[in-house]
């Protein structure tokens, strides 16, 4: 068997885990949905989904792939061995396939995007309509789709062949870096527009009217979406990690930065849109369809958008590597394969499952499966039902069922001062763990599979469940004291 990598530093760590983190979640989907849902009180009830459930259950992912230096499989074979858990392991790996097979066909619109912009194709559009049309004309052409799926996937593909410290630690020390400058120049341009301000308000200003149950919804399923919880990229992660690093610190790290640049990206993209008169609420469509006529507006459009493609592309690029090792991990741990022929192998089969979501924007536009087409059936999967599934699991193994003790002085390991220092931090995150995280990821996921859909329209205020869950928190401390 191959000698297992480390990360060369936690810093390198820190880096990949947030290049996992920082994606199309952040970029595409997170300024989108702030802009539908009321946007500043959208971000309020955001931030806090992501640290009451994200920050402890990240930590949890990452704890159970150092104590075991393995895949999620692996680990979960290791710290338990009963089949129901190996199973919820084995899911993480299903995930890694289902979800890359649709997230390398948007990445690869982005590096078409690039080539667009770099064609001045974009001077053109005078509206939304033109650009719209554009873009259903692009993905509508197979072999544009097909093959800039299969570029962005061979991409990922090489990255992944290259090692741990050699590919994903090195890569993400370039990437990350001109990820975070460019997104800053972006940032700039933006808000020193004239007229930025009204984006800056929109994106600021509460709207508490438009936060309903379902609001809150949307934010904790973005929250596990965007942190890369619940599949085990971060579990694999952390099991290239050694026992001198401090887990807690590190987690925080990556929430933090991974909050940073969705806010960062929702400035630049609401400031561009609201100063160039554009739709914010265009859904969807807005990086593709209405960002394109704010380029072809401004004074040197086709350079940012050339920018903001390529920011958009290297953010998938390094979220894409962490799905694709999590897969070529458990067959090199598992099944004792060599990481070279784990990618190739894994890398091109997921390269051909993610053709028919590719094939969903034109010849098989009609072709649907329970009511929908293969990319949002994909989509449907992962994000709805095998995310949220998992993180429900790890919080409860992690909470439940791996002896406390045991959890205790893994943790520890590298993080002693906060142990000394604020023992609160740590009862705290248990008691997160045991019972905030599962009801509320059980109600996501309840909703999710849309088993309580018609409950939901009826809920409309978020309050009752903020009152559900402290009745829920308030019985269990009175039942332990
Ligand atoms: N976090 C990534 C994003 O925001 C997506 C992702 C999910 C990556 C799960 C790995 C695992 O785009």
């Amino acid at each position: 068997m191959e000698k297992r990598e480390h990360w060369g530093s936690k810093f390198g760590f820190i880096l990949a885990a947030a290049g996992s983190a920082i994606g199309l979640g952040n970029i595409w989907k997170f300024p989108y949905i702030a802009g539908e849902n009321g946007g500043a009180a959208f971000v309020f009830i955001y931030l806090i989904c992501i640290a009451l459930i994200g920050l402890p259950v990240l930590m949890a992912e990452v704890l159970m792939g150092r104590t075991t230096q393995r895949n999620p499989v692996g680990a979960f074979k290791k710290l338990s061995g009963k089949p129901f858990w190996v199973a919820v392991g084995s899911l993480g790996v299903i995930a890694g396939f289902v979800i890359l097979s649709f997230y390398t066909v948007i990445a690869g619109w982005s590096i078409g995007y690039i080539v667009e912009a770099l064609k001045g194709s974009f001077s053109q559009f005078s509206d939304p309509a033109v650009s719209s049309a554009y873009f259903e004309a692009r993905v509508g052409d197979v072999n544009w789709i097909v093959g800039y799926h299969t570029l962005f996937s061979i991409l990922t593909m090489w990255v992944v062949y290259a090692g741990i410290n050699k590919g994903i630690e090195q890569g993400s020390k370039i990437m990350m870096p001109i990820l975070f400058f460019l997104l800053i120049i972006l940032v700039i341009r933006g808000i020193t527009l004239p007229g930025a301000e009204k984006g800056l308000n929109f994106l600021w200003s509460p709207d508490w009217s438009k936060i309903t149950g379902q609001s809150v919804l949307i934010a904790l399923g973005h929250a596990f979406f965007t942190i890369s919880l619940g599949m085990g990229a971060m579990m694999t992660y952390g099991s290239y990690l050694s026992e001198k690093d401090h887990i807690p610190s590190a987690a925080l790290q990556i929430v933090f930065l991974d909050t940073l640049i969705a806010l960062l990206a929702g400035i630049a993209i609401f400031s561009s849109v609201f100063a160039m008169g554009q739709d914010p609420a265009a859904g969807p469509g807005l990086i593709f369809h209405t960002l394109p006529v704010v380029f072809a507006k401004m004074p040197g459009g086709a350079i940012w958008a050339v920018l903001f493609f390529l920011l958009l592309t290297l953010a998938a690029l390094t979220s894409a590597i962490s799905l694709l090792e999590v897969v070529v991990a458990y067959f090199v741990d598992e099944r004792r394969w060599k990481r070279h022929n784990a990618v190739l192998v894994f890398g091109c089969i997921v390269l051909l499952i993610g053709i028919p979501s590719a094939l969903s924007f034109n010849v098989m536009k009609e072709v649907h499966f329970f009511g929908k087409t293969w990319f949002d059936n994909a989509d449907y999967l992962a994000s709805n039902i095998l995310l949220p599934g998992g993180g429900l699991f790890i919080a409860i193994f992690v909470g439940w069922i791996w002896e406390f003790d045991k959890v205790l002085i893994e943790l520890k390991k590298g993080s002693e001062s906060l142990f000394d220092t604020y023992p609160i931090i740590i009862k705290g995150w248990r008691i997160f763990l045991r019972y905030l995280s599962p009801v509320m990821i059980l109600i996501v996921f309840l909703h999710s599979v849309n088993l309580l859909e018609s409950a939901w329209q009826q809920v409309q205020s978020s309050w009752v469940i903020i009152l559900m869950l402290v009745s829920v928190l308030i019985k269990v401390f009175q039942n332990k004291k």
